[in-house]
């Protein structure tokens, strides 16, 4: 009897201790994988989510292309962001006017498939990301700020209550604001001219008053490769982490090209896990043809493509502690689907036209498995 007690003790700390983190720091949100080993799939390489970009309509259509988009989905990620869908011109209708269809939607796939969802985005300046009448909204600054808020409590308050079938939360996150630094300068918007300099500051403290829970991240491009903006960002994360302006996470988008960044690429991810907050890769791709200098996808072009996704995996995986790994999103599935695809002269993810994999998706996976590259 005693002999079966002791194996059983052996077995259970075996299971227990063959995580292939090396270690058994929190997971934020997301499923996590019960055995890595099983499972060729890129989520299940690791013990933090990763993630890809998805619309509401390709969700809901049963096409031969969105069956095989959800197929590589399901397979691939446990982690889910909108593309579009959950951005402010497409939730916000008129004061007091909110159409969450969409998110809702997305919520739902994420419920029946045990997926996480990251809400994108509450803030964003470019002109198509707002909604025309509130771009053109005549009233006062202080009215304007009231319809900011309003709408950031709004979403946030209404997707805080979409809950898994375990009662916990399915949007565990938001990009509060978005590419709100220029260079290594604060950017000027229409909320930062409406609101003030400190418009950012506000819409954190009014996500946090909506949902005392839920992840807050600062999102931004070239936080790797412009030394300045990173700066710039981290001195704000800084003055917020002195004056308690609730901020959880930051995200970096990671738009990177083949050759770009190289050294800083490391040096950023080091940065900004040092913060302390949790770091998200929010929006991984990488171009191959920055410089308009090829036709079609080389070989050679293609391993140096893969080469910078291992790197980033490889440097997430193994530079940003357990406990602040939020998860790696890449923006999108197949190079045609791609906000770069510039009608077939750039091929900056890692399926083909055929959701069969490229030589990132295999770069990409030994980064996460550990591997740095040769
Ligand atoms: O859905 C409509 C379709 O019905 C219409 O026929 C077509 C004609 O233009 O437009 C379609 O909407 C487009 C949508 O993407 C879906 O494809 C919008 O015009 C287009 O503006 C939109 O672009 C998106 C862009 O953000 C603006 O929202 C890109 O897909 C999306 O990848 C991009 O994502 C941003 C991140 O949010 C922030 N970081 C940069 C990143 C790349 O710009």
């Amino acid at each position: 009897m005693k002999k079966i007690f002791k194996l059983l003790i052996c077995v259970l700390i075996v299971s227990c201790s063959s995580s292939d983190d090396g270690g058994s720091g929190p997971i934020v949100g997301g499923p996590t994988n019960p055995n890595p080993s099983t499972s060729d799939y890129l989520k299940d390489q690791v013990n933090f989510p990763i993630g890809n970009t998805v619309s509401a309509a390709e969700l809901a259509s049963s096409s031969t292309t969105n069956t095989a988009f959800k197929e590589v989905l399901l397979n691939d990620y446990n982690s889910i962001t909108a593309g579009n869908d959950m951005k402010m011109y497409n939730m916000y209708m008129g004061p007091n006017n909110y159409d969450w269809s969409d998110g809702d939607a997305i919520v739902d796939y994420a419920r029946d498939n045990d997926l996480r969802v990251h809400g994108h985005t509450l803030l964003w300046h470019p002109e198509y990301a707002i909604p025309n009448w509130l771009e053109n909204f005549s009233g006062t600054d202080a009215e304007f700020e009231t319809l900011v808020k309003d709408y950031i409590q709004a979403a946030v308050a209404h997707f805080s209550e979409a809950l898994d079938n375990e009662g916990n939360p399915i949007v565990q996150s938001w990009d509060v604001v978005n590419e709100g630094y220029d260079g290594g300068a604060l950017r000027s918007t229409l909320f930062q001219q409406r609101i003030g300099d400190d418009y950012i500051a506000k819409a954190f403290q009014w996500a946090r008053e909506a949902d005392p829970d839920v992840k807050l991240f600062y999102n931004d491009y070239n936080i790797a490769g412009t030394p300045a903006k990173r700066a710039a960002i981290l001195n704000m994360v800084s003055q917020f982490q002195t004056n308690g302006t609730p901020i959880d996470g930051i995200g970096m988008q990671m738009h990177l090209n083949h050759n770009w960044p190289t050294s800083d690429l490391p040096l950023a991810i080091q940065e900004i896990a040092s913060t302390g907050l949790l770091v998200h890769v929010s929006e991984l791709d990488v171009k191959v043809n920055y410089a308009d200098d090829i036709t079609e996808l080389t070989a050679e072009r293609a391993a140096l493509q893969s080469d910078q996704y291992q790197r980033v995996s490889y440097y997430y995986k193994t530079m940003v502690p357990i406990s602040q790994q939020f998860g790696i999103t890449i923006w999108g599935v197949r190079d045609v689907d791609s906000w770069l695809y510039d009608n077939g002269t750039e091929w900056p993810l890692m399926y083909d036209a055929d959701f069969e994999p490229k030589p990132a998706y295999d770069g990409f996976k030994d980064g996460l498995n550990g591997m740095d590259v040769q």
